[in-house]
């Protein structure tokens, strides 16, 4: 018999270091106003040199396990959604299995690009339901900083560092709580539009230079309809309406790009929870850094109604819906000296 997977543990870890978006006017031809204007980002999160994807997402991990009251021996699957891990291998899940003592646990990463992490807790979800795993930390880590372009103002003014965890575990009978549909979609035909090339790409060793490259224009459109298109039907596979939507947790990439989803569902924006102007893109980080600050900003209770959607490079998109069984230690979620800044 399948199970219902639910979440019962949130985190965030962010940098100390921030770069508003006058920094980013002393290194390229931008200004605060073109980046706050087009995209809604004001700061972003920039990892310090002995920072990783999995030291970030190991501290994101802990802070999960704390508000959920359980330790890494509780865990039996640690997925990591990046396209920035530490190594090509072995994947940061393995590096974040061990900082969270979670001995014996199966590790991997999963990489679709910003849709990583939605990728990642779709797996979790579904190693529940066949009942092959007990308790699973999905973790959603990215240092974008380390390959961005710092002289392309199309693309390194818009992301940044961080990382985001939840724990999912099959649900109790009789208790609340739980993934209600999911849907994840790639067309590979438009891999030009966003990617970027790492130390196995083929040719000289230039091309092997690890450097975002983005058509944002086209990426925009398609994101919009996608996201519109996937939550639309995973809101219907569900069996809920529109109206039945409590919050509605995106990927945070722009603002103009949510509003536009909003527009499209029929939701006000009073139900779209953003934090995009304090981190940018974080990528795959940037869903569960959101639901951390949600659960933290007491913006989640239980049985709530909550949909999730990305997209990214790929290219690739999902969305979700789920009820929401609620974490015990909510304020455990984003303990640290930066929620201070919010
Ligand atoms: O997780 C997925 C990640 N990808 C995305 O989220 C990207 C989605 N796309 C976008 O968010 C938007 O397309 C951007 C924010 C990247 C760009 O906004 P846009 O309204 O599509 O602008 P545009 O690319 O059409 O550029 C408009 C102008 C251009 O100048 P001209 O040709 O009109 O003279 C750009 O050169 O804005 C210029 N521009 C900038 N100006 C100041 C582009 N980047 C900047 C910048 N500062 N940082």
């Amino acid at each position: 018999m399948t199970k219902r997977a639910r979440i019962v543990g949130v985190g965030r870890y962010v940098p100390e270091h921030v770069m508003t978006n006058d920094d980013l006017e002393a290194i390229v031809d931008t200004s605060d106003e073109w980046i706050t204007d087009r995209t809604g980002i004001r700061e972003r999160r920039i990892a310090a040199d002995h920072e990783s994807t999995s030291s970030m997402g190991a501290e994101a991990a802990r802070r999960a396990l704390a508000s959920a009251g359980l330790t890494g021996q509780d865990i039996d699957l640690v997925v990591c959604g990046t396209c920035t891990a530490d190594h090509s291998f072995p994947a940061a899940a393995t590096l974040i299995q061990h900082e969270i003592g979670a001995p014996g646990a199966a590790a991997f990463d999963v990489n679709a690009a910003c849709n990583g992490f939605m990728s990642a807790l779709s797996v979790a979800t579904q190693f529940i339901a066949s009942g092959q795993s007990t308790r699973v930390m999905v973790v959603g880590s990215e240092v974008y900083s380390r390959i961005l372009d710092w002289t392309d103002r199309g693309t390194c003014v818009l992301f940044g560092d961080g990382a985001g965890a939840v724990i999912v575990e099959a649900t109790p009978e009789g208790e609340r709580g739980s993934v209600d549909a999911l849907l994840l979609r790639s067309d590979g035909s438009q891999a030009g539009l966003l990617y970027a090339n790492g130390p196995a790409t083929p040719g000289d060793a230039a091309a092997r230079e690890a450097k975002v490259v983005m058509n944002g224009a086209a990426v925009f459109k398609h994101a919009v309809v996608a996201m519109a298109e996937a939550s639309a039907e995973v809101v219907a596979q569900a069996g809920y309406s529109v109206e039945d939507i409590d919050l509605v947790v995106p990927h945070q990439a722009n603002r103009r790009i949510i509003t536009a989803l909003a527009d499209r569902l029929g939701l006000p924006m009073e139900k779209v929870f953003l934090n995009l102007h304090k981190y940018g893109n974080t990528s795959s980080a940037s869903i569960p850094i959101a639901l951390a600050e949600a659960v933290a900003e007491g913006r989640l209770k239980a049985g709530d109604r909550v949909l999730l959607a990305a997209f990214g490079g790929g290219l690739s998109w999902g969305a979700m819906t789920l009820e929401w069984g609620g974490v015990r230690h909510p304020e455990a979620a984003t303990a640290d000296a930066s929620i201070a800044r919010t």
